[in-house]
C-alpha cells in the first residue's frame, strides 16, 4: 500500500553503521532504520543470540512460561524502577497499554476519570488511540471518528497542563524529547514539574520512552536526566536491535491489569527477547550510554558548524533546522554523498545513529553535510 514516500534507494546488507545498496554503494547510516539499531547493523551478537534462540525455539504464545521473556523482563526492571512489563511488538503497540492501563486504573481510583493530557507535536504510534494520542491532527484527522479522552496542550508547559486537569483527567502522557516533530527536549524542570502535579493530583505519568529508552540520549532512560521516574514507561525501537519487540513497565501503583486485561500472540516471543537481552548485554559490556553522551556532543557541534537556524538534542538524538525549507535537498545532497539522514519536515533533519558510532564515522559524516549544507 501506499502508506509513505520511499527515497530511491534499496539496501541489501549492513555491517556497523554502513549500509550497502543493490548495487554494493556504501551508505554511512546516522538514522539507524528510524532510531532503531542501537548496535548497528548486524551486530554479531544479536546475530549469534538470534540464530542460537531460532535454533532452539522460536514461538509458543503467552499461554506458557518463556526463559528469555522472564530474562528480559528481570533485566528492564534492574535497569529502570520497580515494575511489571507487558511485551508486544511495537511502539504504538506499547503505549496502547500504557493508555488501558491508565483507564483501567480511572476506574479503580479517580471515579471513572479517562482523559490524558498529551502534547501538541508529540507522536505515539498510529494505532487508532495512539495516534490521537499523538498530537499531530495530519495523522489522526483522516480516521475519524477517533477515540475520546485525549486533551493536548503545550509541550514543555507546565501550566497548561496544570489548566488542562480536571475531574476527568487520569493521566499525562509525555515523551521526555519530543522525537518525530524534529528534537524537542524537556526543559529542565519540566518533567519534575510534572510529576509534582501528577503526585498532587493523584494522575498518573506515562512516559514515552520508545525512542529516548536505553542508552540514546546518554542515561539508559531519558527520564534520569531529570531525577524523576513515571508510572508507566513505554519503549521499542532500539529493543530488539532491529527484531520487533515493545514492551510496557508499569510500577507497583499502575499495576492494574489482571489475567484477561491484555494480550498479544506474540509479544515478547522467544526469538525477540533473545535478541533484546543480546541488545541490553552489549550495551552494557561496551558501555555505550557514556558513549552515546560522548558521540553525542561530537555530533551536536559537527551540526552547529552547518549554520543552521537551530541545532538542538540530548545524546545521539539531534537535529538541526535551516531557516529556509530546505531539509528535504540536504537529505537527498547526503544521500547521493552516501550519508543517511532524516528529513522530518522541509526545514528539519533529525539524527538518530546507531549508539556505537565512532568519532571518525563523525567526522566524515561532518564534511558531507557541510558539502551538503552549502
Ligand atoms: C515516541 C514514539 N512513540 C511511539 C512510536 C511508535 O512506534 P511504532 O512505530 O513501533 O509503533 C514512535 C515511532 O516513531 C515514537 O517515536
Amino acid at each position: 500500500m501506499q502508506t509513505g514516500r520511499r527515497l530511491p534507494v534499496t539496501f541489501v546488507r549492513g555491517r556497523g553503521c554502513i549500509l550497502y545498496d543493490d548495487s554494493g554503494r556504501e551508505y554511512l547510516d546516522l538514522v539507524a532504520g528510524i532510531a532503531v539499531n542501537l548496535l548497528g547493523h548486524s551486530h554479531p551478537d544479536v546475530v549469534a543470540a538470534v540464530t542460537a534462540q531460532a535454533n532452539q525455539l522460536i514461538h509458543t504464545s503467552n499461554l506458557y512460561f518463556s526463559q528469555p521473556q522472564v530474562e528480559l523482563a528481570q533485566r528492564l526492571v534492574e535497569l529502570s524502577f520497580p515494575s511489571r512489563v507487558f511485551f508486544c511488538n511495537s511502539g504504538s503497540e506499547a503505549n496502547e497499554a500504557a493508555i488501558k492501563i491508565a483507564r483501567k486504573w480511572g476506574t479503580a481510583n479517580r471515579d471513572g476519570a479517562f482523559e490524558i493530557i498529551t502534547t501538541t507535536g508529540s507522536f505515539h504510534g498510529r494505532t487508532l488511540a495512539a495516534v490521537t494520542a499523538g498530537g499531530q491532527h495530519k495523522y489522526s484527522d483522516p480516521f475519524k471518528p477517533l477515540p475520546e479522552g485525549f486533551v493536548h496542550v503545550a509541550y514543555n508547559d507546565l501550566d497548561a497542563i496544570k489548566d488542562a486537569t480536571n475531574v476527568r483527567t487520569v493521566a499525562v502522557m509525555l515523551e521526555p524529547v519530543m522525537g518525530e516533530i524534529g528534537i524537542i527536549p524537556a526543559d529542565p524542570g519540566y518533567l519534575a514539574g510534572v510529576r509534582s502535579w501528577c503526585d498532587a493530583q493523584n494522575l498518573l505519568l506515562i512516559l514515552d520512552e520508545v525512542q529516548t529508552g536505553l542508552g540514546r540520549t546518554g542515561r539508559w532512560f531519558a527520564h534520569q536526566h531529570h531525577g524523576i521516574t513515571p508510572d508507566v514507561m513505554t519503549l521499542a525501537k532500539g529493543l530488539g536491535g532491529g527484531v520487533p519487540i515493545g514492551a510496557c513497565l508499569a510500577s507497583p501503583r499502575a499495576d492494574v491489569f489482571t489475567p484477561g486485561d491484555h494480550g498479544s500472540t506474540f509479544g515478547g516471543n522467544p526469538l525477540a527477547c533473545a535478541a533484546a537481552i543480546a541488545v541490553l548485554s552489549v550495551i552494557e559490556r561496551d558501555g555505550l550510554v557514556g558513549h552515546a553522551a560522548e558521540m553525542g556532543d561530537l555530533l551536536h557541534d559537527a551540526l552547529l558548524d552547518l549554520g543552521a537556524k537551530d541545532v538542538r538534542g540530548l545524546g545521539l538524538m539531534q537535529a538541526c533546522e535551516f531557516a529556509e525549507p530546505r531539509a528535504k535537498a540536504f537529505q537527498q545532497s547526503c544521500l547521493d554523498a552516501g550519508v543517511i539522514v532524516n528529513a522530518v519536515d522541509d526545514h528539519s533533519v533529525r539524527l538518530v545513529p546507531p549508539l556505537i558510532i565512532d568519532s571518525a564515522e563523525i567526522e566524515r559524516a561532518h564534511s558531507t553535510m557541510r558539502k551538503a549544507a552549502t
